[in-house]
Formats: structure tokens, C-alpha cells, sequence
């Protein structure tokens, strides 16, 4: 599974990117927001840390808007991913900027019905949202399993995409379930280091290890 950082901010990105192991880097308007930079500048920025897919999602919700947002964002760097929320305007331009061979990243995606729209259009990745169904009561990771159940069912090329990913659990479980990509606050990415019996191990080993060969 490839790992992205869900952020937008260049402190974690480079944190998260110093370990070797991000392969990309997902943002949305409010995490854009938050560090309260101009798209452009911040997934230029983010560009030049991570090279890996840096998804940048438009603003527009009407389709010749997103298209040409989609077409302005794309030229930013080539590992650029226009992100597209998934409404019906969203998946028109989703096949217009597929169709020109720009990669898309359908988000918001709360079901299995849309998942399968966005394949049918193209879509390079698909977000469906973890957490955010887990906050209404539902098992957010049931829609990860059924989602790579379809698209493999019909050898869709589109990724799954495991977003909303709230803590190591659900990285595991999207893992588990097939999920091409998880994308992880950098929070969770650092909560997947920990664990109480590699301290005590270590520390033992040191232990012995001074007790054995350091001077008296
Ligand atoms: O980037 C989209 C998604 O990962 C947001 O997560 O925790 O705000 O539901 P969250």
C-alpha cells in the first residue's frame, strides 16, 4: 500500500518525508486554508519536498470551471493529481480532463455507487472517506472492502484511495481490505511507529549492551 501524507503543511511533509517512506501527498481546500497560502505556491512548495502524486482539488462546482481549474492546477508540476469532488458536474469533468490525459482524484466519495462513476470516468484515484462515515455510525471501512471488491470484479485501473483515515487501526484495516493508497494526518503516520514492547526491548538491549562492554 502506498502511503500519502494528508497535509498541507510543509513542516509534516517534510518530517513525514524525511523517514523514505511518503509516496505522495493528498490536500483539500481546508487544509489549504489552515496554512493560509494560495494553492498554487503551497502544491508548488509540496512539490519540491514529496516526488510523488500531490493531489490539489479545485474549487469550482460547476464542470467548465473545474475543467479549466483542473487544466491551470495540472500545469503546476507534473506529479500534480486534480483532486474533483464527486457531484455530477465533478464526474463530467473528470472524463474531459481524463480523456486529455490528466489525472484525477474523485473526492468526497461516500458510497459504492459513486466509487463506480468515477471509474467509469476515468478517474485516476478514488477518496472514499473513512471517518466520516464512522462519525455518522456507519463502518466507514465496509465502503474500502466493497469498493476494491467492484473495481477488481470489472479490472478497473482507478486506486483506491483510503482517506479519512483516523488512526493506525483504520490503516491497517484499509490495508487489509486492498486499498491501493492510504492518506494519513501526520499524526496517524507517526502513532504507526509506536509500540510500548520495541522501547522496553531497546532499552534492555542497551542495558546489556553498556553493562557488558562500557567501563565500570
Ligand atoms: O483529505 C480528505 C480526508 O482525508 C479528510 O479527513 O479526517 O477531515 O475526515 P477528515
Amino acid at each position: 500500500m502506498r502511503i500519502f501524507l494528508d497535509t498541507a503543511n510543509l513542516d509534516e511533509i517534510r518530517k513525514g518525508a524525511a523517514y523514505g517512506i511518503v509516496d505522495g501527498v493528498t490536500t483539500n481546500p481546508s487544509l489549504i486554508a489552515k496554512e493560509g497560502v494560495p494553492i498554487e505556491e503551497q502544491v508548488k512548495r509540496i512539490c519540491e519536498i514529496v516526488d510523488g502524486d500531490i493531489s490539489a482539488e479545485v474549487v469550482a462546482i460547476e464542470a467548465k470551471a473545474m475543467i479549466s481549474e483542473g487544466l491551470k492546477l495540472a500545469k503546476i508540476h507534473k506529479n500534480i493529481v486534480v483532486k474533483l469532488p464527486l457531484i455530477r458536474d465533478g464526474i463530467i469533468a473528470c472524463s474531459a480532463l481524463s480523456k486529455e490525459g490528466i489525472r484525477t482524484n474523485v473526492t468526497l466519495c461516500f458510497s459504492p455507487a459513486q466509487a463506480l462513476l468515477a471509474a467509469k470516468a476515468g478517474a485516476y484515484l478514488i477518496s472514499p472517506f473513512v471517518g466520516r462515515l464512522d462519525d455518522i455510525g456507519d463502518v466507514g471501512m465496509d465502503l474500502i472492502t466493497s469498493i476494491c471488491k467492484i473495481y477488481k470484479n470489472y479490472s478497473f485501473k482507478t486506486q483506491v484511495l483510503a482517506a479519512s483515515l483516523r488512526s493506525p487501526l483504520h490503516v491497517v484495516q484499509a490495508a487489509e481490505a486492498g486499498a491501493h493508497v492510504g492518506t494519513l494526518p501526520y499524526k496517524v503516520l507517526d502513532m504507526l511507529f509506536n509500540h510500548p514492547l520495541t522501547d522496553k526491548g531497546l532499552e534492555q538491549f542497551l542495558k546489556d549492551h553498556a553493562k557488558a562492554f562500557e567501563a565500570k
